[in-house]
């Protein structure tokens, strides 16, 4: 198996940020028969466990597939931590990226939460260590620590909130209103696109993702111009250039709703490629377009889909289950530390569906998973 390399930006408790590199393993190409083989036995796995498959739309489309035809879901990240810690399943193989895991087991810590690639991580998280950001955050003691749900327990364990982008812009006006000021991280793009939405006092940390940001305003215009009655989908995580593009900016799920809602026939989007399995699945008349992301200079750093994300594979469901390989574990007490955060968000989310579902150029009504 071989492996890639990307730059990611990693900023230090000073406010200085420098470029790292972090590598991720690149998936095995396998033949149908033995794909179904596979499939076939990571299924009959997870009844002999009592387990649930919890996925993302960013991992590949047959372990979408298999976690809907068993019983688990495909879901953005605020679903994912609600539906493993509300399923009765006393174990959850989450197919995501390593944050993902983590809530799932801060949030049921009696559950045995495995992971196909333990090893499977977000440039978002790399570029916030828990260290460097807790110096950050006794820099500036006034401000509420709000952090999106891409970072470790470490960084969880200092925040007052933590908020996926289906419910950052709802938490953050909250506390706007509450007349709090607020110290964000670790995305810089989602962090501009709340502040710029929302009017609060953010000082953001400079982190990204290196997915999208790879999205270019640029080629995205000529795009549009081409398909002049196609909705622009973007997720926040998108440069500035490219959000203001957008008809509709939301979660996954937000704009998979926005693709199963809308009346036009052709639609442009902005985020993860992995995305359009399920798209498709909804939403089967529609024709999608990829946002560009480096147009002619295109390389696999902006091939439109997350490295980490295409670690998980149907082999690596099944090794974590027959040999319980891939264990999550979040020490305590990170763990309960970390819970803080994570439990504020869900209370808010439950008390206040309808604040979610606020319109923002397009926000579409309505959260969860599809
Ligand atoms: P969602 O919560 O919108 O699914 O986003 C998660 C993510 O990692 C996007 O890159
Ligand atoms: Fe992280 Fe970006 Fe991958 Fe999402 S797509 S998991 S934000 S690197």
């Amino acid at each position: 198996m071989g492996q890639v390399l990307f730059d990611y930006t990693r900023q230090d408790a000073t406010g200085a940020s420098r470029t790292a590199q972090a590598w991720a393993r690149v998936p095995l190409a396998t033949a149908p028969a033995e794909r179904r083989a596979a499939r076939a036995r990571a299924s009959a796995l997870l009844k002999q466990h009592n387990a649930v498959l919890v996925a993302h739309y960013y991992v590949d489309g047959e372990l979408q597939d298999l976690a809907l035809e068993t019983g688990g879901c495909v879901a953005d990240s605020l679903e994912m931590a609600r539906f493993g810690r509300d399923h009765a399943a006393r174990t959850l193989v989450v197919a995501g990226v390593r944050f993902m895991g983590e809530t799932s087991k801060i949030l049921s810590p009696d559950k045995r939460v495995l992971m196909p690639d333990l090893e499977a991580t977000c440039s978002l998280d790399l570029g916030c260590p828990p260290d460097e950001f807790a110096r950050f955050c006794d820099a500036h003691r006034d401000r509420k620590v709000v952090v999106y749900a891409n970072t470790s327990a470490a960084v969880k364990a200092r925040a007052d909130w933590m908020v996926t982008s289906s419910c950052a812009l709802a938490i953050v006006q909250h506390l706007k209103d509450q007349g709090q000021k607020i110290l964000w991280a670790p995305d810089r793009h989602l962090g501009r696109y709340i502040r710029d939405e929302t009017g609060a006092d953010m000082l953001l940390w400079n982190g990204e993702c290196i997915v999208h940001d790879e999205f270019k305003a640029l080629e995205l215009e000529l795009l549009k111009r081409e398909h002049p009655g196609a909705p622009v989908l973007v997720h926040p995580e998108s440069p500035a250039g490219v959000v203001a593009l957008a008809d509709v900016v939301g979660s996954t799920s937000q704009l998979i709703k926005a693709v199963v809602d809308g009346t036009a026939s052709t639609y442009i989007v902005a985020t993860d490629n992995g995305i359009l399995h399920r798209m498709r699945q909804l939403a089967p008349g529609k024709t999608l377009l990829e946002a560009p992301t480096a147009g002619r200079s295109a390389t696999c750093k902006s091939c439109a889909h997350c490295p980490w994300m295409a670690m998980n594979a149907m082999q690596g469901v099944i090794d974590c289950l027959e040999h319980g390989r891939g264990e999550i574990r979040v020490p305590e007490p990170t763990r309960s530390q970390a819970l803080g955060c994570i439990d504020r968000m869900l209370a808010f989310v439950a008390a206040n569906p309808a604040s979610i579902a606020q319109p923002r150029r397009g926000f579409v009504p309505g959260l969860g998973s599809a």
